[in-house]
């Protein structure tokens, strides 16, 4: 106990109420803005199928593994990623989680820029913005984020929603959330698709991500599609650790991480069905990078029938993808300062999140009056989102494989062996791809990508 710390910690923690409950959860931090509008402009980029084809075994093998690793780390400890370190490892083990807490709570920093984003475009597009004749989507959009206070308050509303879900806790809080608005967001998501599939014009789009283009597909589609699996299952940050630390050893988790793999992948695939046949059906480029959710869908929208409210509709599915995953960014934060020091859940979720909004102020700033300001190349938003999703959880999730495939070793097979569906050919498979896949799937990743930015 530090100096300071509160002592009123609940005696006895708390634990997801159902395994539906604890599936959707970890589903909704799963699925983000990473499935609805990063997986489908990566796609767009690399070949349509062909991005699909070489994510999806990465995704079922290392992805899975390493999401598993995490959720045994959890649940095994009942910790805080720092905790659970320092209580199944040694010395700088501890080291690797208090990396995580530091990403995540980076990460939730500019993904509630981008986020706040989504939630003004739902007002936009509901209230008919993009609907006046001579309007230009790209204009609209580079004038929102280009003015410095808009973009802050709709951050600060979408933090204020981070915090009040945290605020209720695991069973109350976080698990009703999730139990709520993942249907909700899936339900959306097939509404959407059944609009865009039935445009004229639509088959175009349908073909080109049935269709791969392997001549799209270089060394760095394998380095852009496992940098995506990573950051798309929200694992090498110890997010899956502190949601495993609220699984009681009753369920099995093996399933339950094949299932959240499944609902992640399977609303990536559906969000790339809504948008490459409503892109086709517009004739506007699929391959527009980032600004294909927030300039080209908009135009695509004020042209088809009904555009205003499927459009309304997107991007509040969108907003919602990004609440439920920024709640599992903010929860690990939490949890390391309630488990570490004592702190009262209430106070140091606002505490936290308030600080996050703080530090996405200059993010926010960096795509519009300080656009000018770089380093290396890159804005403020672009240089955080480079190192922790492209340094910081490849590293993570690296050191996570490792500690499960060779410091826990045995006593993670022990852990996945108490349940009796898992086979014991399937958890010699997870060790090995633990133990020597993923490291040095990962390792090559990160040279890659050090040598091509560097
Ligand atoms: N998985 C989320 C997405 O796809 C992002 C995320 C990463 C959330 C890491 C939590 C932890 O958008």
């Amino acid at each position: 106990m530090v100096p300071g710390g509160e002592t009123d910690r609940p005696a006895k923690r708390e634990h997801w109420a159902s395994r539906a409950g604890f599936i959707m959860a970890a589903a909704g931090s799963a699925v983000g803005l990473g499935n609805v509008w990063k997986f489908p402009y990566m796609a767009g980029e690399n070949g349509g199928g062909a991005f699909v084809i070489v994510y999806l075994p990465i995704v079922f093998t290392i992805g899975i593994s390493v999401l598993l690793a995490e959720l045994i780390i959890g649940r095994a400890a009942q910790k805080d990623p720092v905790g659970a370190f320092r209580m199944l490892g040694r010395r700088p083990w501890p080291l690797v989680g208090f990396m995580g807490i530091l990403a995540a709570f980076l990460i939730l920093s500019f993904y509630g820029v981008v986020a706040g984003w989504t939630l003004a475009f739902a007002v936009k597009m509901a209230t008919g913005v993009f609907s006046v004749p001579g309007a230009d989507p790209a204009t609209i959009f580079g004038a929102f984020i280009g003015a410095p206070l808009p973009p802050l308050l709709y951050a600060a509303a979408f933090m204020a929603l981070t915090a009040w879900v945290v605020l209720g806790g695991i069973g109350h809080g976080i698990e009703r959330a999730n139990l709520v608005l993942m249907p909700l967001l899936f339900v959306i998501l097939v509404a959407l698709v059944a609009r865009a599939v039935t445009l004229p014009g639509a088959m175009d789009g349908l073909m080109f991500f049935v269709r791969p283009d392997f001549s799209k597909v270089t060394g760095a589609t394998f380095t852009a599609a496992l940098g995506q699996a990573f950051f798309s299952l929200s694992v090498g940050l110890g997010a899956m650790i502190t949601y495993g630390s609220y699984l009681d050893r009753k369920q099995n988790i093996g399933r339950s991480a094949t299932s959240v793999v499944g609902l992640d992948t399977l609303a990536a695939i559906l969000a790339g069905l809504v948008i490459f046949p409503a892109v086709f059906a517009a004739g506007v480029d699929p391959g527009a990078g980032p600004g294909l959710v927030f300039v080209t869908l908009p135009s695509v929208f004020t042209q088809m029938p009904g555009g205003q409210v499927f459009g309304a509709l997107f991007f509040v599915l969108l907003a919602i993808a990004a609440l439920t995953s920024a709640v599992s960014l903010l929860e690990p934060v939490v949890a390391f300062f309630m488990d570490e020091y004592g702190f009262r859940r209430a106070r140091i979720a606002v505490v936290t999140g308030g600080a996050a909004f703080l530090l996405g102020i200059p993010s926010s700033l960096s795509m519009g009056p300080w656009a000018d300001a770089t380093l290396f190349g890159k804005g403020f938003l672009d240089l955080l989102a480079f190192v922790t999703s492209s340094i910081m959880l490849p590293v993570g999730g690296l050191l996570i494989a490792v500690f499960v495939g060779w410091v826990m070793g045995p006593r993670a097979i022990a852990e996945l062996k108490g349940e009796e569906a898992t086979a014991p050919a399937l958890a010699r498979a997870w060790l090995t791809i633990l133990r020597f896949v993923a490291p040095l799937a990962i390792a090559w990743i990160l040279v890659n990508e050090l040598i091509s930015t560097g």
